[in-house]
């Protein structure tokens, strides 16, 4: 039964049982502080468990995750990942223990299902300190029929989710758990595939007394498709299963190495065929390569892949070539993939690139850490080893751990961590799990109590509200007084004009007011639903109930409402010149200003910045009318909406069409036609991360601006280089440039003159000792190119000759010195002479035997430093 089949009859059994299919959620949740990527199927669902927002009461899914606490053992063991996918089932408040896991069992066994053989299974309850689960051992052996010995009793660590070695987990919703194994052969070799988790209770704090009774009892249950693939598959491996077999064998290909699952390769091969996986699904949503947090990990794990095809003989980048078979072994689930694949692939390449310059010494240093790990006796690389490995070479940390313990080598993780502090550099990456599932904060006793904030901004910009919310210090309180508080606050209506900073729009600014009361609002941002107003208490007293008149700045959001629909029309226009492939990767919207974000590898042409600035402006002079409707999403994606990757919809979704030609998901607010748009200029484009690009624009009277202020700048130009306009300007420049290079020329030769005529003059009242002359000078007026010059002709003319000139050119001492070819056999050099007369400047120089400068800072001493180097010829004479 092929993967794809699988999930379909998960999805569909659980249907029949009244769950709700919902899409998988994203795989960098950014609304969750807890986590960086996805866990598992339960993330998308905390509230539900809390009993907050609930519009169903059974789901079904099939989730995107990505863990990274496993990842030494991928590729290594027959089941362990880094992205997998969970099938899941949930109730909230719904069914409960009986119903999951007589359908656990029927899904498993019966005959139009997966059709197990009953006696391959075997299954798992709780019993711990917090008692035995006789419910869950119960169901399983009176009901479905399970003899004892098939019931195994295990501990917190295995049967209580979610938990974290020895036994106590993190804050947050959690239960014990049945899990459900397969035993291959039917003998004690077994491998988890299912596990039913009874969230009923909220994890606050430490033992004892902090397992705190939810107010309905629940079902979050995990199964991982990979792995149910291989028993459906009768594979040893998740890796032998259709979709991974197929990448691995492409993984060999592109290495150059053929793909078997026992050959010394398969392993590398196999990490890599996760690895690309993982890296592919991150960057379509958007999470590139880079420095901290889940950009790290996704940084991380390509290098892990690039290594260890490094390692297999292949030195030149290859990770990119997978992510066409990424795309198409995952495209019955993800078809969307295959609308990112061109730009995946670009950074990948660039990334891999970056890697392999400094791979080669990477290894050479690792190799060498290790020497000198034997050589100490120590079975530690040295924490400067690896912060040098780690800031210099490419190797993070993860990679130089891993690599260490395949020689049976740790790392001295102290010293590095201190290293990497007084580095200052925050990147600090590998999430291993959860910090808290749900910390119950104020935000969710109002939402709990007032429900969602309710928009009204789309119509107006002033309405009545009443206060549901007060926060201050991060605290909810009843009633707030005047008194110059510094700090900002945060009050929620029941209802807002106030739009809260989202899809990249800015919040608005206004105030909120009442009899005697006046509270300024800074900014206003959206969370769990709520609008928050941010800002200062004026005047008054702020009290929960209170009616309150909310007024936005009106000029700001009409800035704003310009600038939003300008940013779709950049966005239509885009993909008019550059092409479908330059996906949105974010934007700003502020008032009449705009950035956006799209994925391509290099700089635009100026050709296609102006064709992108002229579709825009055309379609404003058209006047096109702008529509909004709320839609089911589904509808929206066969209209052909454009959506973000990586973002979360809901079901409902509001999509913006301006005229015929565009069509967007947006829940911001816009013009009601294109042409108010006014005018549109792009004011830059640049670089802004790996394979990313942003394009600045103004809009309306600041794009006017932006133009006056250029004009204002060619007007004093005109005036300052008195031409008749501004079309003569270049023609003048070119003049004026010319002119100077004839003035420097002639400065030049008459400089030269002036040095003719003093040659002679020097020479004849030169100092002699023996036969040889010594001429030292500080001459004026001179350039540096007359010096050198004046230099040539003196020896040119004096014989043997010692000489030292010296100059205030630009401020700073100048000295040359130059000494006949005869006196240097004698061992009389320039470059000693000058270094002489040098230290008497505060300088330094050198240079050949026969000619040689320096400079020097200050110019004042130049009497003193031809003094000195005239000794140094005289004495090095004999004289
Ligand atoms: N949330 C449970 C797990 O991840 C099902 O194992």
């Amino acid at each position: 039964m092929k993967t794809d089949e699988i999930r379909e009859k998960y999805l569909s059994f659980f249907e029949k049982q009244g769950c709700v299919r919902r899409p998988s959620d994203v795989l960098v949740p950014r609304e969750d502080p807890t986590v960086l990527f996805t866990p598992a199927g339960m993330n998308q669902f905390k509230e539900q468990f809390m009993g907050i927002n609930i519009d169903y009461t059974r789901a079904t899914t099939c989730q995107k995750c990505l863990r990274t606490g496993d990842i030494s053992n991928v590729g290594v063991t027959a089941y362990h990942h880094t992205f997998f996918e969970m099938l899941g089932n949930f109730s909230f408040g719904d069914y409960f223990k009986k119903e999951a896991i007589h359908w656990a069992w029927e899904f498993l066994t019966g005959k139009q299902w997966m059709n197990i053989n009953p006696q391959q299974l075997t299954v798992s309850v709780y019993q711990g300190k917090h008692g035995f689960d006789e419910e869950a051992y119960r169901i399983w052996h009176e009901e479905i029929g399970l003899p004892d010995n098939r019931i195994a009793k295990l501990e917190e660590d295995e049967n209580y989710w979610p938990a974290s070695a020895p036994s106590e987990g993190p804050d947050g919703v959690c239960g014990p758990c049945s899990e459900i194994f397969y035993h291959p052969d039917g003998d004690s070799k077994e491998v988890e595939i299912w596990n039913l988790v009874f969230t009923q209770f909220n994890r606050v704090g430490d033992p004892p007394d902090n397992l705190r009774p939810l107010p309905k009892k629940n079902i979050d249950t995990g199964m991982g498709l990979e792995r149910m693939a291989s028993v459906m598959q009768g594979v040893r491996s998740n890796f032998e299963i259709d979709t991974l077999k197929q990448l691995c064998l492409a993984a060999g290909d592109v290495v150059g190495k053929k793909y078997s699952f026992d050959d010394p390769a398969g392993r590398p091969l196999r990490r890599i065929a996760d690895h690309v996986r993982a890296v592919t699904f991150a960057i379509h949503e958007g999470v590139m390569p880079d420095k901290e947090k889940e950009n790290y990990v996704v940084r991380q794990l390509l290098r892990r892949a690039v290594l260890e095809g490094y390692l297999l003989g292949k030195t030149e980048p290859f990770l990119h070539q997978l992510v066409p078979t990424v795309a198409e072994v995952m495209t019955s689930a993800y078809p969307e993939l295959k609308e990112t694949v061109a730009s995946a692939q670009g950074t990948i390449k660039e990334e891999e690139s970056q890697f392999l310059e400094t791979i080669d010494r990477g290894l050479h240093h690792f190799e060498s850490a290790v020497k000198s790990a034997g050589k100490s006796k120590s079975n530690q690389i040295s924490g400067d080893d690896a912060f040098t490995l780690h800031t210099q070479e490419g190797f993070l940390i993860e990679l130089v751990e891993a690599m260490a313990n395949k020689k049976n080598l740790s790392v001295d993780r102290k010293r590095f961590d201190d290293l990497m502090l007084e580095f200052k550099d925050t990147s600090r990456g590998g999430e291993s799990g959860f910090d808290s599932v749900m910390a119950e904060g104020p935000l969710d006793a109002i939402r709990k109590t007032s429900g969602p904030t309710e928009f009204l901004g789309y119509d107006s910009t002033t309405a009545d509200g009443k206060i549901v919310g007060i926060i201050a210090n991060k605290q909810l309180v009843e009633s707030l007084e005047e008194v110059g508080h510094v700090l900002p606050v945060a009050v929620i209506l029941d209802r807002t004009p106030f739009y809260g900073e989202a899809g990249g729009q800015v919040g608005d600014s206004g105030v909120l007011q009442a009899d005697g009361l006046e509270f300024e609002v800074l900014t206003t941002q959206k969370q769990k639903e709520l609008t928050l107003h941010i800002g200062h208490l004026k005047q008054g007293v702020l009290k929960l109930d209170q009616a309150v008149t909310a007024e936005v700045v009106s000029d700001r959001r009409e800035g704003i409402r310009r600038a939003h629909t300008a940013t779709h029309l950049l966005h239509y226009a885009l993909h008019q010149t550059v092409g479908k492939d330059a996906t949105q990767r974010g934007s700003k919207v502020d008032s009449d200003e705009l950035r956006f974000d799209f994925a391509h590898g290099k700089s635009l042409t100026d050709d296609e910045i102006r064709q992108i600035e002229d579709i825009i402006n055309e379609r404003v002079s058209t006047g096109a009318s702008v529509e909004t409707a709320v839609m089911p999403i589904e509808e929206a994606k066969k209209l052909g909406a454009m959506a973000l990757f990586g973002e979360k919809y809901p079901d409902r979704v509001r999509v913006v069409s301006i005229g015929e030609f565009s069509r967007e998901f947006c829940g911001g607010t816009h013009l009601s036609n294109s042409g108010q748009v006014g005018l549109c200029k792009i004011t830059s484009e640049e670089p802004v991360a790996k394979g990313v690009r942003r394009i600045k624009a103004l809009t309306g009277p600041k794009a006017l601006g932006q133009i006056r202020e250029t004009e204002n700048l060619v007007k004093e130009l005109v005036t300052l280089l008195k031409t008749p306009g501004p079309a003569e300007l270049p023609r003048r420049i070119e003049q004026l440039q010319e002119e100077l290079r004839q003035t420097r020329k002639e400065v030049q030769k008459v400089a030269s003159q002036n040095v003719s005529g003093l040659v002679d003059e020097l020479i004849q009242n030169a100092e002699t000792v023996g036969d040889v002359k010594i001429v030292t000078h500080v001459a004026e007026n001179i350039t540096r190119e007359a010096l050198r010059d004046f230099v040539d002709q003196l020896r040119q003319k004096g014989g043997p000759i010692a000489i030292l000139l010296g100059a205030e050119l630009d401020g700073k001492a100048a000295l040359i010195a130059g000494v006949s070819k005869d006196l240097i056999k004698q061992g009389v050099k320039a470059g000693d002479a000058v270094k002489v007369a040098a230290k008497e400047v505060g300088g330094g120089g050198g240079g050949r035997p026969d000619m040689a400068e320096a400079g020097g800072k200050n110019p004042a001493a130049l009497p003193a430093a031809i003094k000195a180097a005239a000794d140094f010829y005289r004495e090095k004479l004999g004289g």
